[in-house]
This record gives C-alpha cells, structure tokens and sequence, in this order.
C-alpha cells in the first residue's frame, strides 16, 4: 500500500513509524516531513496547508490511504478535498474540524448538550468584552476564537491583564481573525490530563490517558510552549473517572456531533481538567495531540492502519483498540530560547541503536547530517514496566544525544510520579 501522511513534526513521525509496523505498507510519502522523518518516509516538498497541492499529488502518485494528522489542512478541509478524489482518509472532514477549529462552536456545543465545561460569554464587540472584564471574577481565562498556534489562551491573574489580552486580540488582531471572537471563561483548577480516542460516530474507544508539561521551565515555570515531555499513563486518570469521562464527556461529545450533522471520524482529544466537581472539558483538539502521540503509540498494541481504516469505514465497533502494559515518556529535546528566539542550524548526533526511539519534530538534512531546524527539534521516548524506569530510560538516552544550544527540562514525569508514590 502507499500511504501518505500530511504534517512535519514529532507527531506526524510517531504516526509514521507506527504506520510502518503494518506489513501491506510499502511506502509512506510524508507532505512535508522533515530532515528526520526522511528516515522512514519519502519527504515530498509541498506544505500542509497546500490543499490542492497535496490533492494533486495523492491523485498522481495513486495513494491508498492518507492520514492528515494537523489541525490547520483539517480545519481547511483537506479531507473532504481528497475523499472528493476517492482517496480514503484518516481525519475528521471541515465540518467536525470546527471543533477545534472554533472555540466558541464547541463551547456552545458543550452547553447545549450539558457537557462538563467551565462556563462561559462569547463576545464579537471589543467595548462589552472590556464592560464585562470590568466586574468578572479573576482570575479568569481570554481565549481566541480560532486557531492560534496554541498561543491563543491566556490566564489573566488581574482585570487589567485580561483586558491587555482581549486588547491585543480584538484591537491589535494579534491573531488575526481568529481573534475576532473572543471567549472569556471561569478559571478551573485540578489536573489535566489528555485523552486521546478514535471515533467513527458510532463508538469512541479512546487509547491510553497522557500528561503534557506546557511550560518552557522545571516546576512549570516559564512561557507556555506546544508541550515540553509527557507520560503516560496520567495517574489522576483512575478506572472510575475514566468511566466517569466516557458516559459524561465522550458519548455526549459524539452524538452531539451527529445531533448537529457535524460526525466525527478521526482521532478526538479530550484536554480535560479533574476539578473538584468532576472532569471538566478544557479544550477538544480535532487530531493527535503532539507531544501525547509520542508517549500514547509506543503503548498502542493494536496495529495503527486497520485501527485508522476501521474509523474511515465506519466499523470501529469491530476492531480491538488495545493498549499495552507499562509506562512510556517523551522528553522533548529544544534549542535554548524556544518558545521566543532560539538559533538554528546546529549538527546533531543520534547513536544508532537509539533511532528508533527518537521522533524528529524540528530538524533538517544539510549536506547529508541533521542539523536543528525548530524550536522543539527531536522527542525522546522510552517505555518501560512502571512510570519512573521509562522516565530515567528517557532521560539516559536523552544524556547520549548531541547538539549545540540543546535544551530540556529536567522533571518530566515528576508531578505524576509524586501521585504515584503518595
Ligand atoms: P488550551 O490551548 O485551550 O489547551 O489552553 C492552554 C492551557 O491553558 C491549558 O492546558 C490549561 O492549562 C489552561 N487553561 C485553559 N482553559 C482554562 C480554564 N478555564 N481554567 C484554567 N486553566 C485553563
Ligand atoms: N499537546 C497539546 C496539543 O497537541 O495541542
């Protein structure tokens, strides 16, 4: 089979070695991939969000299946434009998409389907939003309406720091239009864990729960960046919130979509809150989180493809969405500065029997060696028996992986190990 996956990060080159493991695949192209990702997949120069691009190329190289893995192409509706060319597609169609793509669509959603969430006012006036921040309890959370890079939230401790937010959306269009709606939401507190679940609109059959560290620095300190490490599995996700989570927060999700014609067919991520009145819904993403694919693979025990195919057909019901025993955890390996400026450019060195544990996010090929290329440049992933020997494996193969301006926290896992060992 020849398969094609859309996207270029550490993500994307999680999906494709796991894509791999499937014996009726020949060959995966990756649009665009990366410097690393070359190692396990033809890397075709045509960008993400390139729809057309990446349609025509499906049609002439007669590919068999596509996974579009970021939620940008699936917001745009790469999957209706290629299912319009009769190639079957792993990933929610635009409609769906919606769900990330807009924070009031689902927010709303939430509402009127009585799914656990923070509440909420939407506001598309500048002049009400800054009224209401006037007397609103802090402190309090502005997000923008659309898609944002992950930058699009912001925790205001004071009034005034809510009121710089909606200002420097609303007014400044820091985010462009996808600042022009902004929701401005209660503060929740409690854990968070990230569930990651396949859906077909008749079943969700979700794989092992994860915890991402956001924050740049140890103790979670620092700026917020698209996620430093994770683990999984999250130990606040217990048997019964899990049980919890399907009948309050899952099921609801997926009829809610169908009620609305808007079925989900793809991976649906829950960024949820424990909070002290339950598991709360944070955020939907329409995809694989990314660095939570890099932990949640590894302990997939049912082949990725048939599991992929079964959503596109429709036939999840059937096909065993089974998880591993054991622990797994990513450390994500960055170039000092990121998430703000950071250098470029730099050789770095991968001892080979460690290839297959390092997906590449951020990293080019110049003249034949990877040199770094991004702020988040490789993650390293280890899986082991309990949480703390997949964290120290993780981080003693984190010890033998060169390259100048490398930098990475030092305590991910530590949080979830401290639950574990209470
Ligand atoms: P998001 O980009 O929606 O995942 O939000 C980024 C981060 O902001 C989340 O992972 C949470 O840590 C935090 N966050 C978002 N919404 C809330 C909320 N209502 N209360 C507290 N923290 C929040
Ligand atoms: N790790 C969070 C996300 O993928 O958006």
């Amino acid at each position: 089979m020849k398969l094609l996956v859309v996207g270029s990060g550490g993500r994307e080159h999680a999906i494709i070695k796991k894509l791999k493991e499937n014996r009726d695949v020949d060959v995966i192209f990756a649009l665009p991939g990366n410097g690393g990702i070359a190692q396990d997949a033809v890397c075709v120069p045509i960008g993400a969000t390139d729809i057309a691009g990446i349609t025509a190329f499906a049609k002439e190289n007669a590919v068999d299946y596509a996974v579009v893995a970021p939620d940008d192409p699936l917001v745009l509706g790469c999957v209706d434009a290629l299912e319009k060319e009769g190639i079957p597609c792993f990933g929610p169609r635009a409609n769906a998409a919606i769900i990330e793509g807009s924070k009031v669509f689902s927010k709303n959603l939430m509402k009127k389907y009585g799914i656990p969430t923070a509440r909420y006012e939407v506001f598309d006036d500048m002049g009400k939003a800054l009224a209401y921040l006037e007397t609103a309890p802090v402190p309090t959370v502005v997000k923008a309406d659309g898609l944002a890079l992950g930058k699009g939230v912001v925790i205001a401790q004071t009034r005034q720091e809510a009121k710089d937010a909606v200002l420097s959306m609303m007014r400044d269009k820091k985010f462009g239009k996808s600042g022009d709606r902004v929701v401005i939401e209660e503060f929740l507190t409690g854990p968070e864990v990230s569930v990651l679940a396949f859906t077909d609109g008749k079943c969700v059959k979700p794989m092992v729960s994860s915890m991402d560290h956001k924050r740049a620095k140890d103790g979670d300190q620092g700026l917020n960046t698209g996620g430093m490490g994770t683990v999984a599995p999250n130990p606040y996700y217990t048997e019964k919130i899990a049980q919890q989570c399907m009948e309050e927060i899952f099921l609801p999700t997926m009829r809610a979509m169908n009620e609305e014609g808007r079925t989900f067919c793809g991976c649906l991520y829950f960024g949820l809150m424990i909070t002290p009145d339950g598991p709360k819904v944070i955020e939907y993403n329409c995809r694989f989180g990314d660095p939570e694919t890099q932990v949640v693979l590894p302990l997939l025990e049912s082949d990725l493809l048939t599991v992929m195919q079964a959503v596109t057909n429709g036939t999840l019901e059937d096909c065993d969405v089974t998880v591993k025993k054991g622990c797994a955890a990513c450390i994500i390996m960055a170039s000092e500065g990121y998430p703000a400026s950071y250098e470029k450019g730099y050789e770095i060195t991968i001892p080979e029997d460690l290839q297959d544990s390092v997906y590449v996010a951020g990293a080019a090929l110049k003249d034949g060696k990877l040199v770094t290329s991004g702020g988040r440049v490789l993650g390293v992933t280890a899986a082991a028996d309990t949480l703390r020997e997949a964290v120290d494996a993780a981080y003693a193969k984190v010890d033998r992986i060169r390259f100048d301006n490398a930098y990475w926290r030092r305590d991910i896992g530590a949080r979830a190990l401290a639950v574990k060992e209470d």
